[in-house]
C-alpha cells in the first residue's frame, strides 16, 4: 500500500489565487518598472493555472467506468476552456479500494467512482442494499431505484463525512467464475471466493457454504492464478478486463447481484469551486452519466461474448428452475437483516422494482 500523500491545498481550486497573492506580494517589494512588468506576466501565467481534478479508479481504461472517466476529462476540459484539467488514474494506479476513499477524504484526490458497496464504510450499511442478491430483476429496475428518492437520499448521507455524491454510473449484473463447475448451490461448498469489501457479500458467500475473501480487484488475477483463491464474482466487463477468465475454468451466468458506482467528490473542494466552473462540470457529468448508463448493458453482453469466444473456460447458464433454488438459498430479506440494512429500505426497493415483498 502506498503512503497517502498529505492533503494538498495547492491542488485544489484555491491554489492559483494563493500563488498569485504570494507573487504579487513579493513583486511589490521589488517594484522597479521592468520587474513589475515581469511580475505581471508571471501573475497572468499563474492566473491561467488550471484547477486540477485527480480522478482515481480501480478498473482499466477500456471498461465502461474507465471510458466514462476519460469522457468526463474531455468534456470538462473542453467546456471550461482549459480552466479545469482532469487527470484520470485508472486500474488502481494511485490507490486501491479503501485507500482511495481515504485519499478523497484527505483531499489527495478530488474525484472517484467506487462501487456502491464500498461506500458503506462512510455512508452506512444501507449502501450494501445494492449487494443483495436477486433484488433487481433488470437494469431498468435498478435505475428506477437510484434515479428516485432512494438514490438521492443515500447520496446525501455521505455529506457529513465530507463527500458529495454527484451521480450513479452502471456496470451491471455479476457472474461467478471458479476453478470448478458451479452448477448448483452445493458446488460452492469449501471454495475460497473473492468478494468486494461488503458484509452482505461475505454473508452471501457464507450462505452458499463458500469461504469468502475480501481483496482489492487488482490483486485477484494473481490470487486466482496461484490458487490462493478458487473463484470470484464480478461483471463480465470486469472479468475480461482483468483477464480473470484466463485463470478460471468455469463461469456461471448467474446474474445474481448488481454492481454499480457513485461518482463522488471531496465536498470542500467542490463547494469552493467558482460557481460557473461547478455548473459547467455538473453539466459535463450529466452528459457523461447518460453516456455511461447507455452503454453498460451492451458492453457487458459484448464482454461475455468475448469470454465465450476466447474458449478459455466453459460457460454455464442456469435454468429458471435452478435459479429459483439460488434465490431460496440467498433470500435478500434475511441477508439484509444479517447485514444491518434497514428492512424499510429493502421494502422500498422492492416496491420501486415492483417485486412483491
Ligand atoms: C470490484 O472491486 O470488483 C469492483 O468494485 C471494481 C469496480 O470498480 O468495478
Amino acid at each position: 500500500m502506498k503512503p497517502l500523500p498529505q492533503a494538498t491545498p495547492d491542488r485544489g481550486a484555491r491554489s492559483p489565487r494563493r500563488a498569485i497573492t504570494a507573487l504579487l506580494g513579493s513583486c511589490m517589494l521589488v517594484a522597479g518598472q521592468g520587474i513589475a512588468t515581469l511580475c505581471m506576466s508571471v501573475s497572468q501565467a499563474y492566473a491561467q493555472t488550471p484547477i486540477v481534478i485527480q480522478f482515481s479508479h480501480v478498473v482499466t481504461a477500456d471498461t465502461v467506468k474507465g471510458r466514462a472517466a476519460l469522457k468526463f476529462k474531455e468534456l470538462a476540459e473542453q467546456r471550461t476552456n482549459g480552466r479545469v484539467r482532469v487527470e484520470v488514474y485508472p486500474n488502481s494506479q494511485l490507490y486501491k479500494d479503501r485507500e482511495e476513499l481515504d485519499a478523497l477524504s484527505l483531499g489527495a484526490v478530488q474525484m472517484l467512482a467506487p462501487a456502491l458497496s464500498k461506500l458503506a464504510g462512510v455512508g452506512g450499511s444501507d449502501f450494501e442494499a445494492f449487494d443483495l442478491p436477486f433484488l433487481f430483476p433488470d437494469h431498468a429496475a435498478y435505475r428506477r431505484v437510484v434515479d428516485g428518492a432512494i438514490g438521492v437520499e443515500l447520496l446525501l448521507r455521505l455529506e457529513p463525512k465530507g463527500i458529495k455524491g454527484l451521480a450513479y454510473w452502471d456496470n451491471g449484473f455479476k457472474v461467478f467464475t471458479a476453478n470448478r463447475p458451479l452448477l448448483a448451490v452445493r458446488d460452492f461448498r469449501g471454495l475460497r471466493i473473492r468478494v468486494q469489501a461488503s458484509r452482505t457479500l461475505l454473508k452471501q458467500m457464507q450462505q452458499l457454504g463458500a469461504e469468502p475473501s475480501i481483496s482489492p480487484l487488482i490483486n485477484v488475477f494473481e490470487a486466482l492464478r496461484t490458487g490462493k483463491l478458487d473463484g470470484e464474482e464480478n461483471t463480465p466487463i470486469n472479468v475480461v478486463s482483468q483477464r480473470l477468465h484466463e485463470v478460471q475454468s468455469h463461469l456461471t451466468v448467474s446474474n445474481h447481484g448488481y454492481l454499480a458506482y457513485a461518482v463522488i467528490v471531496n465536498k470542500a473542494f467542490w463547494d469552493k469551486l467558482p460557481a460557473d466552473i461547478r455548473n459547467t462540470l455538473e453539466g459535463a457529468l450529466r452528459d457523461v452519466t447518460a453516456f455511461e448508463n447507455s452503454i453498460a448493458e451492451a458492453e457487458n453482453t459484448r464482454a461475455l461474448e468475448r469470454i465465450k469466444s476466447s474458449g478459455k473456460l466453459s460457460i454455464y447458464t442456469p435454468s429458471a428452475q435452478e435459479l429459483a433454488q439460488w434465490r431460496t438459498a440467498l433470500d435478500p430479506v434475511s441477508l439484509a437483516a444479517q447485514s444491518g440494512i434497514r428492512p424499510e429500505l429493502v421494502k422500498a426497493i422492492q416496491v420501486a422494482t415492483r417485486v412483491p415483498p
